[in-house]
């Protein structure tokens, strides 16, 4: 994250003032996905990639925002209802609607942002977007909300302006990351538990397939309603304790299996098989039993293709690599769709595997897929 070059596009575009920088990363999930709707375990930490932005009060109504990465201008009024158009701009429109909504008071400010988390690659860019903005509005107006408060606003910011039902991890990993440590979260009570991950012998390595699926949104919305729909059978069926998937039992799912499609029952088989392997994981890591970890890490990539179907075919294929070359651990992460595996490598077949996946990778679809390092960080927080 490049702070020098925030500031000096901030002076550049904003007379040569000088604001307060604030910074909030993109993160990684070892395990638990699409679990967190679901009232389930996730498993995130934050990154070293995220978003940097500097803002200063600019004593109107208005925001001016600039982002140094689109060289896009957007201006928007504190107390107009309409979005803008601008996609990146709608994330911080969305963050001051919904502190205002929340009674929070704010002022026009100009900003000036960048980024490096990759977009699209599904590690979170705009949940870095939207806790920045979130978690530097509140120290620079004293709004006194809580860092809970401060994800539920980004997702609000999702549901709300940017059309995506998506759950709370992102947000979440993004505003109470630590440096060294994963971060178990229930998403049905909110408690969390921070695990040290340093797994020696071993590197966390993603790999960017480079696709980019357009409908994401809309297929990740209608997954959520299978599993909406797949709940609400159970609880139905003399489980009333079934608010979520994460309450329900595979006995309880097979006896509706003839009152919802074939479809939506995947879905929720492999959603209740997700939230007992992130258990399972924390387990094997206190034990230090990374074979398990990285087993899991297959299991859930084999759900999420067969069954949940989130994955592609370019995915499935740098999973099948990692098979292949003996890597421990291997998955699609995040929403899916499109973007990143990650994978747990141990040290020696590092080189091995990279040489291998980027060549095999090149000849099946042209092009090299993308590597990233990532080192577990800090959460939002102040630079300057
Ligand atoms: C996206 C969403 C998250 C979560 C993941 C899948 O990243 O924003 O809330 O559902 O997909 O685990």
């Amino acid at each position: 994250m490049d702070i020098e070059h925030v500031r000096s596009r901030f002076k550049k575009h904003f007379n040569d003032e000088v604001g307060s920088v604030y910074a909030s990363p993109g993160r990684i999930n070892l395990i638990g996905e699409h679990t967190d709707y679901n009232g389930g375990f996730v498993f995130p930490g934050a990154i070293d990639k995220g978003m940097v932005a500097e803002i200063k009060v600019n004593g109107t109504d208005k925001v001016r925002a600039y982002s140094i990465d689109l060289k896009d201008y957007v201006e928007f009024g504190l107390n107009e209802e309409d979005a803008p158009k601008a996609s990146w701009a709608r994330y911080i429109f969305g963050v001051c609607r919904e502190i205002i909504k929340r009674g929070g008071k704010i002022q026009g400010f100009d900003t000036a942002f960048a980024g490096d988390v990759p977009l699209g690659a599904g590690m979170s860019s705009s949940a870095a977007l939207e806790s920045t903005f979130a978690f530097a509005l509140n120290d620079m107006f004293n709004l006194g909300i809580d860092k809970f408060e401060l994800a539920k606003i980004g997702q609000a910011t999702e549901h709300n302006y940017c059309g995506v039902n998506c759950g709370i991890m992102d947000q979440f990993a993004s505003v109470f990351g630590k440096e060294g440590s994963l971060i178990r979260l229930d998403c049905r009570s909110l408690e969390y538990k921070y695990f040290p991950f340093k797994p020696v012998g071993y590197k966390l390595v993603l790999l960017d397939s480079v696709v980019k699926h357009e409908l994401a949104s809309s297929a990740y919305n209608k997954r959520r309603q299978s599993c909406e729909t797949a709940a609400a059978a159970i609880r139905n069926n003399n489980h009333p304790e079934v608010e979520f998937l994460r309450d329900a039992t595979m006995d309880m799912l097979k006896e509706v299996k003839d009152q919802i499609s074939a479809e939506d029952y995947m879905r929720a088989e492999y959603v209740i098989e997700e939230v007992q392997r992130v258990l399972d994981v924390c387990d094997a890591l206190e034990r230090g039993d990374y074979e398990t970890v990285g087993q899991k890490m297959y299991e859930t990539h084999h759900g999420m293709s067969k069954l949940y179907e989130v994955s592609c075919e370019e995915l499935d294929y740098l999973n099948d690599i990692a098979k292949k070359c003996g890597v421990t651990g291997s998955r699609v992460m995040g929403g899916g769709f499109g973007g990143c595996t990650i994978n747990l490598v141990k040290d020696e077949l590092h080189d091995a595997f990279i040489k291998e996946a980027f060549a095999s990778y090149k000849e099946k679809f042209g092009h090299e897929p993308k590597l990233y390092e990532v080192v577990i960080s800090d959460g939002a927080r102040k630079l300057a």
